[in-house]
């Protein structure tokens, strides 16, 4: 196939990339680089483009054919979306607009969406499934909703398949080490723990001690990229398959809290870390953990690197030698 990834540039749309070229299918790469690495594209040809420049969109979808789309693209802090949710509106919202209307206009029917465990708001129960009602509590979280809610209404509409992948802690990096995740300012646990290892300025800490948990610490579902990206690839398939919106969480069904993460870090690197504990972060809730049983039936997608210690280890290879 011939896919367009846009957001390909970025830390899961590279690795998307490398999957794919790996099993044939050709890449073309449209990423504005706002935030993504030009050294990040090493697998398909890359376009610098703005999705809200609807000439250029159309440009590039007229002057070549896709069988199909993913969209990585998407300002991602969540607490940033608090502050500015205009920037969110239109980055995730209106940008993805421009995106699907350039799609609809040259009849490219398969879609498949980057969206998030944040869709949920604050959980009901301790494991989700996508059954679990969508209430949203931040910008962030509400953008990606809306998008989903266009895209079921274009499956009714024009001929557009699209499935959207809800992801819950996206964590690791290739194996190899030629990729990984480099983000300005870097907000989650695992990048910002392992760069103050390798020596970067960044003040790490815990962010809240006294949640309803056993050790009192969050605790999340961490899922390596790879297996988000092996994920999409079983989505594709699923498109060839399947007309209609379809929205599938992805994580690994298990929980780890800040601390055993803090833990299993320090076993990677085989030293002991000084964390300091500060209050809570607004906004996080105690814990989420995926149900991924629709994805594990309906994509027959089995994570293939459920281990956290394996996940750190990969996180900490590209980290220790970052090349961007
Ligand atoms: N944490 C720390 N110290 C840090 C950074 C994070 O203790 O320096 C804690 C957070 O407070 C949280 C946990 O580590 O308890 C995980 O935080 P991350 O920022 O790594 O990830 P989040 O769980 O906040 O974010 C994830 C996804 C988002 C999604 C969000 C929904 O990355 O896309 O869950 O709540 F929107």
């Amino acid at each position: 196939m011939r896919v367009l990834v846009v957001g390909g540039a970025g830390y899961i749309g590279s690795h998307m990339c490398k999957l794919l070229a790996e099993f044939g299918h050709e890449v073309v790469v449209c990423d504005n680089l706002s935030t993504g690495h030009q050294e990040a594209v090493r697998w398909g040809q890359l376009i610098h483009c703005q999705l809200s420049d609807t000439v250029a969109l159309t440009r590039l979808f007229s002057r070549s054919s896709f069988d199909a789309v993913m969209h990585f693209a998407a300002s991602s802090i969540v607490s940033d979306s608090l502050t500015d949710p205009l920037r969110y509106y239109r980055n995730n919202v209106s940008d993805t607009i421009c995106l699907l209307q350039a799609m609809n206009e040259h009849g490219i029917d398969k879609f498949v969406f980057s969206s998030t465990a944040a869709v949920y708001g604050q959980p009901k129960q301790d494991v989700i499934d996508e059954t679990h009602i969508c209430l949203p509590i931040t910008p962030y979280g509400k953008s990606k909703l809306f998008v989903e809610q266009i895209l079921n209404d274009l499956t009714h509409a024009h001929r557009l398949r699209a499935v959207s992948l809800r992801y819950f802690n996206a964590a690791g990096a290739d194996f190899g080490g030629e990729i990984g995740e480099s983000h300005d300012p870097e907000t989650h646990l695992i990048p910002r723990v392992l760069r103050m290892a390798a020596g970067d300025p960044i003040k790490f800490g815990i962010f809240g001690t006294d949640y309803a948990t056993p050790d009192g610490t969050c605790i999340r579902d961490f899922v390596h990229v790879n297996d988000l990206c092996a994920a999409h690839l079983r989505a594709l398939e699923f498109l060839g398959r399947h007309s209609g919106f379809h929205a599938f969480n992805l994580g690994n069904g298990r929980g780890y809290s800040v601390r055993q993460i803090v833990s299993a870090a320090e076993e990677v690197l085989g030293r002991k870390l000084n964390i300091p504990e500060y209050d809570r972060r607004s906004g996080d809730p105690s814990i989420l953990v995926a149900s991924s049983e629709k994805a594990q039936s309906g994509l027959d997608w089995v994570p293939q690197y459920p281990d956290i210690r394996q996940i750190i280890e990969s996180a900490w290879k590209w980290h220790s030698h970052p090349q961007f």
